[in-house]
């Protein structure tokens, strides 16, 4: 595969100071808003972790802002629940490719309360319910149709009893420590603001590209 001669041009957006602002979160709301019109799934966000120093990155969905920590939803017992265990630091990122945009993030994780999980646990479809208790996620499976089976078999034992929340399934919430707002520009001279969080209050700067 040789991609070298393919290359888009960036040019439909700027980011500059005076309409970034101070606030990290205003931005990205507008970010997001701005995404919304376009991409079926703005929220796809981009996690990392590292266990054992090797990084790990896989793609969750963001299910809210809630006090300024980007929470998501998980099994705790998974490779990224595992990695979290270890260390707590993350980075996480959001592209928006029809703005030609990129949010990076990188923060501390921590589990949700466990109310909060089962609020958006009890949230969920029935059969999401039923799947997230039949999924060990990240642990070896002998083959799909053990999976279906297991599906079927819980999903006829809940015909006629309530489910619960299973205690290793639940949320985490990223509490950033910085934000670095990418736009495409022509030329290659891209927009790069970033924030950072010194004593509560978040400082901007501008980087080369
Ligand atoms: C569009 C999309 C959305 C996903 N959303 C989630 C999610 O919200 N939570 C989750 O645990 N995995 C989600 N996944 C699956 C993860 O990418 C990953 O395969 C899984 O969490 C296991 O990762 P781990 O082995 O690193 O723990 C999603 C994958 C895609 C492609």
């Amino acid at each position: 595969m040789d991609l070298k001669d393919k290359r888009v041009d960036y040019n439909k957006f700027e980011l500059v100071e005076e309409h970034a602002g101070k606030d990290p979160y205003a931005l990205f709301n507008l970010w997001f808003s701005e995404a919304s019109e376009t991409e079926p799934e703005p929220n796809i966000m981009i996690v990392s972790t590292s266990h054992n120093d090797q990084p790990q990155t896989r793609v969750v969905l963001l299910k809210e802002v809630k006090d300024g920590d980007f929470v998501f939803y998980t099994n705790y017992q998974s490779s990224k629940g595992k990695a979290l265990e270890q260390n707590v630091k993350v980075s996480i990122l959001f592209f928006w490719r029809d703005q030609q945009r990129q949010v990076r993030i990188e923060g501390i994780a921590s589990k949700v309360a466990a109310k909060e999980s089962d609020d958006y646990f009890y949230s969920r479809p029935k059969e999401s319910q039923i799947g997230a208790i039949a999924s060990s996620q990240s642990d070896e499976l002998t083959s799909r149709h053990a999976l279906e089976d297991k599906f079927k078999t819980l999903e006829a034992h809940y015909e006629g009893n309530a489910i619960e929340r299973p205690a290793h399934w639940g949320g985490y919430a990223i509490s950033p420590k910085s934000f670095e707002f990418w736009q495409g520009r022509a030329s290659r001279l891209h927009d790069r603001l970033t924030y950072e969080k010194v004593d509560a209050a978040w400082t901007r700067k501008r980087l080369y590209p």
